[in-house]
C-alpha cells in the first residue's frame, strides 16, 4: 500500500531480511515469504549481492514523478471541498475589529454565540420552518455535529439506519460508537421509500441518518411529498432522523424559492438538524451546526461539554458577518460550480466514455458508474497518475460499491480536465491488465 500511495517510491533499498524481522519483529521466515510476494507482485526486485529495493511493475504503475511535475502535487479529487470564498478576507478583517468587545467577556459559548444563532435560526424561518435561537447549537463543523447527534440517540450495538452509498466520514463516526449501520439503497431515481419503511420495521434502527439535499455522493433530492412520506414512515416507527443539510446551499440548477421545504418542517419533534457553513464558505472556518427542539439542542449541549466547551468565537462570528451579508460571493460560487460540473462530465465523456454519468443538479461530486468492478483498482492506480480518489467502497456500510466512483467537481475546470485526461489513461491500463489490486484506500475524504 505504501508503495502505490507514492511513500515508498521506486528505489526505495529495503533493510536487509534480518533487520526487517528484528525491527516488526516477526519471523524470518515470514518476512522472506512476504518478500516473495511482493517480487511476484512486481513491487519489489532484488539481486544477489545488491540486496532489495521497491520498484514498479511496468505498463501497471508509474511512478508520480513521470507524470506529475513536483511542484503540482496530487490531484485531490478524495475531498469534495472548494476554497474559501473571495470575500472571507474582508470579513475576517470586520470581525477583527469587532473582536474587543468580545475580549472582554469568558469566551464559552456552548450553544454558541447568539448574534450567529439568530442568524441561522432565521434562515431556517425564512425556509418555512419557524426556528428561535435556542434550538441552534453552533458545532466546529457538520462532523462534530454528527458526532454529537449519534452520541445522544445510539450507543454500541445500536443500529442506525443509513442511505447506501452514504457520506463516509458519518459512516465511520457511526462505527466508532461500536453501532451498525443498516443500509438501504438509493435507486437510480433516489430514495427507495417502501425499502426505508422495510428497514425501519425490521431492523428498529435507534436513529437514521440520512441527507436529502445534493445527496453525497449521488447528488439526488428528496422532493417535498417524498419528504412528507419520509415524515409519516419516521412517526409510524418512532424514529428520530439525523438529516444532514450540509450541501443544501449548492443548488446549481434550481431557482432557490422553489426547493423543498427542510425535513424538519414534516416532522420536526423526530428531525434533528444538521448545516455546515464549509460547502457554501470554507470549511477551514470548520463552522456547522445543529437545529433540535429546544430540549434535544439543551441534551446535545449536555453531551457536548464532556468533549468541548463550545466553538472558536472568531470563526462564529467570521460566519455571522457572512450570513449576514450579501450572497453575491455565493451566487457567483454556484456559477463556478455549475460550469466546473459540466466541464468534468464532458471530459470524462471524452476520456472515459465507458463510464456513466449522471448530471446532479446539487452539490460537488459526480457519481460515476464504472465499466467492471473496478474502483478500488482505478483509485489504487489514479495515485502513480498524480490523482488522488476515495474508491466506491469507501460510500458502503459494509464493502462492495466497486463499480462507482465519487468524482468531486470543486478544483478549477483545467485541473478536472487534466484528471479526466488521467483518469482515461489509467482506465485502459485497468481495462488491460491483470494484477490484483485490493485492500482499503484510507485516503481522508470530504
Ligand atoms: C454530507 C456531508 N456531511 C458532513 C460533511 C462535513 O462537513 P464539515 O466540514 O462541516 O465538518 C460533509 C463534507 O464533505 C458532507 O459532504
Amino acid at each position: 500500500m505504501l508503495v502505490v500511495e507514492g511513500q515508498l517510491p521506486a528505489g526505495t533499498r529495503l533493510p536487509a531480511e534480518r533487520e526487517i524481522a528484528d525491527a516488526l519483529p516477526v519471523s524470518r521466515t515470514l518476512v522472506s515469504a512476504a518478500l516473495d510476494q511482493l517480487r511476484e507482485d512486481g513491487l519489489v526486485a532484488s539481486r544477489r549481492g545488491a540486496g532489495s529495493w521497491i520498484t514498479v511493475p511496468s505498463g501497471v504503475f508509474r511512478p508520480v514523478t513521470d507524470l506529475v511535475p513536483a511542484e503540482r502535487g496530487l490531484i485531490d479529487l478524495a475531498r469534495a471541498a472548494p476554497p474559501a470564498l473571495p470575500n472571507l478576507a474582508a470579513a475576517m478583517d470586520a470581525v477583527r475589529l469587532r473582536m474587543p468587545e468580545h475580549l472582554a467577556g469568558h469566551g464559552y459559548h456552548e450553544h454558541g454565540v447568539l448574534e450567529l444563532r439568530k442568524l441561522i435560526a432565521d434562515r431556517y424561518s425564512a425556509r418555512g420552518l419557524p426556528t428561535s435561537p435556542d434550538q441552534i447549537v453552533v458545532t466546529s463543523g457538520a462532523q462534530h455535529a454528527i458526532g454529537l447527534a449519534l452520541r445522544l440517540f445510539t450507543g454500541p450495538g445500536d443500529r442506525v439506519l443509513v442511505e447506501q452509498p452514504s457520506y463516509p466520514n458519518a459512516l465511520d463516526a457511526i462505527r466508532s460508537m461500536s453501532a451498525i449501520p443498516v443500509p438501504v439503497p438509493l435507486t437510480s431515481e433516489g430514495w427507495d421509500l417502501p425499502g426505508i419503511a422495510a428497514a425501519l420495521r425490521q431492523a428498529a434502527p435507534r436513529v437514521a441518518y440520512l441527507v436529502l439535499d445534493f445527496h453525497n455522493p449521488t447528488g439526488h433530492r428528496l422532493d417535498a411529498p417524498g419528504r412528507a412520506r419520509l415524515g409519516e414512515l419516521l412517526r409510524r416507527a418512532r424514529t428520530p432522523a439525523i438529516i444532514d443539510e450540509s450541501l443544501v446551499d449548492l443548488d446549481l440548477d434550481g431557482d432557490p424559492e422553489d426547493a423543498p421545504p427542510p425535513m424538519a418542517a414534516f416532522a420536526d419533534e423526530l428531525v434533528v438538524t444538521i448545516g455546515s457553513a464549509s460547502k457554501s464558505h470554507w470549511g477551514g472556518m470548520r463552522i456547522g451546526w445543529i437545529r433540535a427542539t429546544p430540549d434535544v439542542a439543551h441534551r446535545l449541549v449536555s453531551t457536548r461539554t464532556s468533549v468541548d466547551l463550545g466553538t472558536p468565537v472568531f470563526e462564529q462570528l467570521l460566519t455571522a458577518e457572512l450570513l449576514a451579508g450579501s450572497d453575491s460571493a455565493l451566487r457567483g460560487r454556484r456559477v463556478e460550480l455549475a460550469l466546473q460540473r459540466d466541464v468534468l462530465i464532458d471530459s470524462l465523456r471524452e476520456h472515459c466514455p465507458g463510464w456513466a454519468v449522471r448530471r446532479p443538479s446539487g452539490g460537488l461530486v459526480l457519481w460515476c458508474g464504472l465499466d467492471a468492478p473496478i474502483s478500488t483498482r482505478i483509485a489504487v492506480m489514479a495515485q502513480s497518475h498524480g490523482v488522488r480518489l476515495a474508491p466506491g467502497a469507501r460510500f458502503a456500510a459494509q464493502g462492495g460499491l466497486e463499480r462507482w466512483l465519487r468524482l468531486p467537481y470543486a478544483l478549477p475546470s483545467d485541473v478536472l480536465r487534466d484528471a479526466a485526461r488521467r483518469l482515461g489513461s489509467v482506465a485502459a491500463l485497468v481495462a488491460g491488465s491483470t494484477t490484483a489490486i485490493d485492500g482499503d484506500l484510507a485516503v481522508p475524504v470530504a
